[in-house]
């Protein structure tokens, strides 16, 4: 990748540890939810092949969602909550299109500013080829993984095609997350679930829901001050990698410019349900049981006064000098 277009950010930063599958650590921090890359897993080994001249023939002729922006940023949005919500802006445009007009969309946007994003969950649509690549991925490593952390089932695996310079903003996921890295380059920058107060998620209801508010390279601090405090955590990841993205821990990713040609990079998701609870509540929570109890406190609310724009006046009620100003005691 070109090391110049390395996005400047006004933070500092740690390095996420890169680990072999048969180091002992490797687990241990899986096991802590914490991030670790995975240098050695073979996880999607058989996609190695998956350019876009190979996916072109083997993918079928199912349907794609893709992802149209006119920045270079592609902010996720529930698009019913969207269209419900009439004062909102969708952030992109999003189609659902043949992989042969997504490649025409792709040649477009050589000569546009216009950016795309093709993510779409793996379906029975796709041809006998990637079913036999998928049947070879390394199941047997993903499922001991799965039974030793006590994760829940694999909900899905989302192929990403992405090009050279886009931008997934930071928000969190509610599942463990396998990113695996099967072509082109990632930087990922994470930021632990305890980071919760200086990354200013939008409302539970919001069609941006566990989106942050912060544009991480333009930050408002006069909304945001906390921003000023955030330390995240990050790597690039290259083929053959997998980032194991923590259930609720906040996480940007950048495809960065490569060298080579096509300018895309390719990755898979394998997202797992988290665990089920454990019998005993321990105290203190969690950061993750803490956001977690926060979302159902504005879920409730939101359903209870029949509309999630009054769950604010609410909550200022219950805080605003009640419990702003003094401890219980
Ligand atoms: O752009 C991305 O690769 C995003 C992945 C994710 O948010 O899980
Ligand atoms: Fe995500």
């Amino acid at each position: 990748f070109d090391s110049n277009s390395i996005n400047k950010y006004p933070f500092p930063s740690e390095q996420i540890p890169r680990l072999s599958v048969a180091d002992p650590e490797t687990y241990r921090l899986i096991k802590e939810s914490k991030p670790v890359i995975i240098t050695d897993t073979n996880l999607v080994g058989s996609a190695a092949k998956w350019d876009l001249n190979y996916l072109h023939e083997n993918l079928g002729k199912g349907l794609f969602y893709v992802y149209t922006s006119n920045t270079n940023k592609f902010k996720y949005y529930n698009s019913n909550r969207a269209e419900q919500c009439k004062s909102f802006v969708n952030p992109t445009e999003r189609h659902h299109v043949t992989f042969p007009q997504f490649l025409q969309m792709l040649k477009r946007c050589s000569c546009t500013d216009e950016k795309v994003y093709l993510q779409q969950i793996l379906n029975d649509t796709v041809g006998t080829n990637i079913v036999d690549d998928f049947l070879q991925f390394n199941w047997d490593w993903v499922n001991k993984c799965k039974a030793a952390f006590g994760w829940g089932q694999l909900s899905s695996n989302l192929l990403l095609i992405g090009l050279e310079g886009n931008i997934t903003p930071v928000h969190y996921d509610e599942q463990e997350n396998f990113f695996a890295q099967i072509s082109g380059y990632k930087r990922c920058i994470l930021f632990s679930p305890d980071q919760f107060d200086c990354l200013y998620p939008h409302p539970v209801a919001h069609p941006c829901d566990r989106q942050s508010q912060v544009d991480l390279s333009n930050p408002d601090y006069k909304r945001f001050p906390k921003f000023r405090n955030v330390r995240p955590t990050e790597a690039i990841v290259g083929p053959g990698d997998v980032l194991y993205i923590p259930m609720y821990w906040w996480h940007q990713i950048e495809s960065l410019l490569s060298r080579g040609l096509p300018p895309v990079t390719v990755s898979v998701n394998f997202w797992y349900k988290g665990s089920a609870l454990p019998d005993k509540i321990e105290y203190p929570l969690t950061p993750q049981q803490r956001v977690s109890v926060m979302r159902n406190v504005e879920k409730m609310l939101a359903a209870a006064l029949d509309d999630p724009d009054k769950v604010g006046g609410l909550l200022r009620s219950i805080v605003e000098g009640r419990y702003t100003d003094h401890a219980l005691s």
